[in-house]
């Protein structure tokens, strides 16, 4: 049997140089998918995988994250005052139990290792989820739940896979696997962003990954890896080295890379095009536009 998963941390200490200059005061999690923060679309993923704590480790210029989970009295006492029942649920959804929420501070951008190994504490002896929350994942059974019940049957450690163009694997985590088991493969090394040359595999990890605490161990030891930071993925290799199996998980779901602004705005319209009242007038205008670009070609 392996041990119930309840503590995810969230690395959420980076720059976020890609959206800058909005990130100078905006950290990237707050920036609105729709009508929803990066981040809620990460706890409620998290929420629908069981996870009862959540561990952020912010920076310096994070405090609209940690304002987001709070409750909002005045605003609350207004929508009730006007009967606005359905605002009000609404709000609901960002309210986290007392003490379900803890925020450590990462205080420099030494890699996603070293954010990781800054909750360490927190995280104790048992097994953990980190969840990027600029991986946004549309997915029928969310990706996380998916994740958690294949790990109830392999243990070890899990991370999420997805296949990319060889050209592409200079951007990624990329897998060498030893065994394809379909959904799940075992894993024998894994290298971080590699040229496309030397890649061993097309499955590259994504933002989703259940840990053994041994990889926080392994964290202790590791020095700077690829572009000079400490990479969460040396350190879940080491693991394989140290006798824990590592797996990776092709999960069902379309994962949007809303750490780039490519990614971000597609996600934007995927999520608004699913969306009941926005889907009509959002199709009307890309019909409309992409009309007019064919005209003028
Ligand atoms: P990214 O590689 O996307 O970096 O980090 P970034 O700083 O967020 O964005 P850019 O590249 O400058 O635009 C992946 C995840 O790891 C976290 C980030 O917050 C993001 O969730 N991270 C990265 C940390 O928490 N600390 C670090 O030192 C580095």
């Amino acid at each position: 049997m392996t041990r119930k998963v309840t503590k995810a941390v969230f690395p959420v200490a980076g720059l976020g140089t890609r959206f800058l200059p909005a990130t100078k005061s905006v950290p990237k999690e707050i920036m609105t998918l729709v009508d929803r923060p990066l981040v809620q679309y990460a706890i409620d993923e998290a929420r629908a995988a069981g996870i009862k704590e959540f561990i952020f480790v912010t920076s310096r210029g994070k405090s609209a994250l940690e304002d987001y989970f709070d409750h909002a009295p005045i605003l609350e006492q207004e929508l009730r005052k006007k009967g606005k029942t359905e605002l009000l649920e609404i709000l609901k959804t960002t309210n986290m139990d007392s003490g379900a929420i803890a925020y450590i501070r990462q205080h420099r951008a030494l890699g996603l290792g070293h954010a990781v190994w800054c909750a360490r504490r927190l995280i104790g002896d048992e097994p953990f989820v980190v969840m990027l929350p600029d991986d946004v994942i549309a997915a029928e059974t969310p990706c996380l739940q998916q994740m958690v019940e294949a790990y109830a049957e392999t243990g070890g450690n899990m991370v999420a896979a997805m296949e990319v163009p060889t050209e592409k694997a200079s951007s990624y985590g990329m897998l060498d696997v030893a065994e394809d088991m379909g959904a799940v493969v075992s894993v024998k090394g894994m290298v971080e962003k590699p040229p496309a040359a030397e890649t061993p595999s097309n499955l590259a990890v994504i933002g989703r990954y259940i840990l053994a605490p041994s990889v926080l161990k392994n964290l202790n030891k590791i020095k700077s890896g690829a572009g000079g930071e400490i990479q969460l993925t040396d350190a879940i290799a080491q693991d394989i080295e140290n006798g824990n199996p590592v797996y990776g998980y092709r999960f069902r779901g379309q994962r949007f890379d809303c750490g780039s602004k490519a990614g971000f705005l597609q996600a934007t319209v995927s999520f608004a095009l699913a969306r009941d009242d926005l889907r009509d007038a959002l199709r009307l205008y890309i019909d409309e536009i992409t009309h007019s670009a064919r005209a003028a070609e």
